[in-house]
């Protein structure tokens, strides 16, 4: 008898045992007022009395185009709970949407995990169904999810359809940079800068690149918290309407059956997860959010552990921004169960999944229609993944670099003289100034970029060529920061360095002309200062003023960890399970 169904059989619910039971069920003056309300909603006992009401959180919002179909979507999984016996009752919730939100979706991913927390806490939920997609949204949905511990599928909104131009495909991200580089090196007209921002973003759906979104989906499916195949189909495409409904019914069993996030996700799970990104060559955001979601379930990921298991893990997935294809082609290539079932040998697959199976049976017998999409570990892109960890006197607690993405090789081993800039305002200011004292063996640093400093580490490392250089042909650089970039982004550029300027990391103490030395060989990067040279400096640097008095941003910068600990909360991070309510 496997793991599952013993589970299955010895915790098997009775509707008095159902959360929502303790609103709805029970002869009280409470539950009257309950049960009034609900009939004031139209429905009465043969809706909510004993049956799984499931929360559909869902993440749609006009700010949010990567999410404009979930409404539709969230209508499917109505159908879905509704066809298993359940109550499915529609949740909106922040959207962390990746597009508009400044300084960056980041600064909003533990405002939505904290949403996601107290809403599951605070009404009469017995599970969810978390919709998301762009971006922050998937870490941020599932945070909530593990901190509250209910069951909870997560349901991917897919990718969009690849952009088009002059019949060029176009990638989400990468090609934004590429052909805004050729643009500002006086190689690209008006007219086509405006084709192609009509042609890049076709569809519903997020980022069609191996960015951030389609990394962190993907890791959710390996994580087991979605239904097998979920993260690859396109936004567009009618499996995703049925993938929905069938999350639909899966929330109501997993309530009858009582399984947890905590039941699922385990640290193998995060070996898995860790594994399966490098073999994407998926966003280096990954990481931060791994380890902040981990420290939910009460883990300690450190970042040693990416590079060590980086090591040992190929680059499967032929995707840009590190390949060549788009995920619609991943997807017709069998898509992750594919790649998964290709490295196999390299996962856990013994760990359990929401549909009460384990990875191993998800993944059995899936095809691979492409092996050059999706590659095998003997015909692998590369033969390790496509991230290091650094550490250095510039980086003590970390740095890491997609080596994976970088477009001049040789500047993986490379010294220069730094070219500092105090913030992005300063970046900006001076970047394109005909007279910067700039070649192409500079390392361009950007400070204040941080956690604390910008605040909320936007997707700023990705510094551009200064465009001087651009039109001598330059295209890649070696740049330093604390900031993240986009899991779309490419090019020499050392991030998330920790700790972080604003509170005093060794970037802080870097000048202009220091010599700064990346080896990757050796996983460091240091500024070639003496140590007594950078305790002068120490003893001279003050930090600069918060910019926030009050709100949010005040909570943020005083209780945000650094890159290296998952930028999460302080006071979120390896608790227990979240109180129940009383129920007075
Ligand atoms: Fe939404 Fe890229 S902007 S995923």
């Amino acid at each position: 008898m496997g793991r599952a169904t013993e589970r299955r059989m010895s915790t098997r619910k009775t509707p008095e045992e159902l959360r929502s039971w303790r609103w709805f069920g029970r002869d009280e003056l409470r539950s009257f007022g309950h049960r009034s309300r609900a009939k004031q909603s139209g429905l009465d006992e043969n809706d909510y009395q004993g049956k799984p009401v499931i929360g559909i959180f869902n993440t749609w919002t006009d700010l949010n185009s990567c999410h404009m179909h979930l409404r539709l979507t969230a209508e499917a999984v109505k159908r879905g709970v509704l066809q298993a016996g359940g109550l499915p009752m529609e949740v909106p919730v922040m959207s962390a949407g990746e597009m508009y939100t400044k300084p960056t979706a980041m600064f909003h991913r533990n405002f939505l995990a904290m949403e996601v927390e107290e809403l599951l806490r605070a009404n009469p939920l017995d599970g969810a169904v978390l919709l998301g997609g762009c971006d922050k949204s998937t870490p941020a949905l599932l945070m909530g999810a593990f901190s509250m511990n209910l069951p909870s599928i997560y349901m991917p909104c897919g990718p969009m359809i690849r952009g088009l131009w002059h019949g060029e495909t176009l990638g989400s991200g990468s090609d934004v940079w590429k052909y805004w580089d050729e643009k500002r090196a006086g190689n690209l007209s008006d007219e086509s800068w405006c084709q192609i921002e009509d042609g890049i973003a076709r569809s519903p759906g997020h980022c069609m690149t191996m960015g951030t979104a389609s990394t962190m989906t993907a890791l959710a499916e390996v994580m087991g918290m979605t239904l097998p195949g979920a993260s690859s189909i396109p936004a567009v495409d009618s499996a995703h309407s049925r993938m929905a409904a069938a999350a639909g019914r899966q929330a109501v069993e997993n309530v009858w059956n009582d399984l947890k996030p905590r039941d699922v996700v385990t640290a193998h799970s995060f070996d898995n997860a860790i594994k399966v990104d490098m073999a994407l060559g998926g966003s280096t955001n990954a990481i931060v959010h791994l380890v902040a979601m981990a420290g939910r379930l009460g883990f300690k990921l450190p970042l040693e552990r990416f590079d060590e298991l980086s090591q040992s893990t190929p680059l499967l997935a032929n995707l840009r921004p590190s390949g060549k294809y788009l995920m619609d082609d991943f997807y017709a290539a069998g898509g992750l169960r594919a790649l998964l079932n290709g490295m196999r040998e390299l996962l856990h697959t013994e760990c359990l999944t929401v549909n009460s199976r384990t990875l191993g049976e998800n993944i059995a017998n899936a095809e691979n229609f492409n092996t050059d999409v999706i590659r095998t570990p003997a015909t692998a892109i590369a033969s390790n993944g496509g991230t290091t960890v650094l550490h250095g006197n510039l980086a003590p607690n970390g740095a890491v670099i997609k080596h994976a993405a970088v477009l001049d090789t040789a500047l993986l081993q490379h010294t220069g003289p730094a070219l500092v800039f105090d913030d992005y305002n300063d970046l900006k200011k001076r970047l394109d100034d005909p007279n910067l004292d700039v070649t192409k063996d500079t390392v361009l640093v950007l400070r204040s970029a941080g956690p604390v400093g910008a605040p909320g580490m936007p997707e700023w490392g990705m510094l551009p060529v200064p465009k001087k250089l651009l039109k001598l042909g330059v295209r890649d650089m070696v740049r330093v920061s604390d900031a993240r970039m986009s899991g779309t982004s490419y090019g020499t550029c050392v991030l998330h360095v920790a700790p972080e300027s604003a509170v005093g990391g060794p970037l802080a103490l870097v000048k202009t002309g220091d010599s700064i030395c990346l080896d990757l060989k050796a996983r460091r990067i240091d500024v070639l200062v003496s140590d007594e040279e950078l305790a002068i400096r120490r003893a001279e640097w003050k930090p600069k003023p918060t910019r926030y008095a009050r709100g949010y941003g005040k909570l943020y910068v005083e209780h945000v960890t650094q890159a290296n600990e998952g930028a999460d909360f302080d006071f979120l991070q390896f608790g227990g399970d979240t109180d129940e309510p009383e129920i007075h």
